[in-house]
């Protein structure tokens, strides 16, 4: 019995996020945010007093890890040792060591069987990331990769920064999606990459709707 994967990847600024969740809900399906797990694993490390660039302490530590992560597309839920991260691994510091810590052997292992479990007992499921398609759900139902220019997605993450009162500043923000993305995309494990029959889409010219649209109806030609 296995229900309908639909693999979402992609780089960060893509609308992926907001795309994935708005996909599952149209589909009443469920959704996971893997993102959220490595993030929700560096809060681990953090508040552990752990240094994200320590491979070995990192890869130690995750083996205490207590991790839940919720499924529903309208609300996110995440939770390390019983304690509530959804706000906290949205932060600064988590933002800045989550690379790091997601290219450590242990933390992605660990993850990535929590992930397929996850996606194996579900019904339907878009499952969001940057490595579903390639690693972690090969034989997903439909590939998405979601693309969109460096240029974009920067200005769309320093929108976002100027409503939600985190200042101005598009050339930091665009030296910083370039970094995430050569971080993302050259590191020796599970880099981020097109599977072979992913379909692209390029978001860069499109509105959320169309984007959405684009979607169902790839989802439904694919089901
Ligand atoms: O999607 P989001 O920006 O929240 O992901 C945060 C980080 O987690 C990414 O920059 C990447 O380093 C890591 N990640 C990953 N594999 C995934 C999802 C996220 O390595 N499947």
């Amino acid at each position: 019995t296995s229900g309908v994967i639909i693999a979402m990847d992609g780089p960060s600024g893509t609308g992926k996020s907001t795309v994935s969740r708005r996909l599952a809900a149209a589909l009443d399906a469920s959704y996971l945010d893997t993102g959220a797990m490595y993030r929700a694993a560096t809060v681990w490390v953090l508040d552990n007093g752990i240094d994200p660039d320590d491979v070995d302490a990192v890869g130690g530590s995750v083996r205490g890890l207590e991790l839940r992560v919720g499924t529903d597309p309208s609300q996110e839920t995440v939770s390390v040792a019983g304690a509530d991260v959804t706000g906290p691994i949205r932060g600064a510091a988590v933002t800045a060591a989550v690379s790091a810590v997601s290219a450590v052997p242990a933390v992605r292992e660990k993850l990535v069987a929590m992930q397929r479990e996850i996606a194996r007992s579900a019904d339907r499921i878009v499952v969001e990331g940057r490595d579903i398609g390639t690693v972690v759900l090969t034989d997903a139902d439909v590939k998405i990769y979601l693309t969109a220019t460096a240029e974009t997605r920067a200005a769309r993450r320093n929108e976002q920064n100027i409503t939600e009162g985190r200042g101005d500043d598009f050339a930091a923000v665009l030296a910083d999606v370039e970094r995430r993305d050569r971080a993302d995309s050259t590191r020796a494990l599970s880099p981020l990459r097109p599977a072979d029959d992913s379909v692209p889409v390029d978001t860069s010219e499109l509105s959320m709707d169309e984007v959405i649209d684009t979607l169902l109806t790839l989802v439904h030609e694919r089901t």
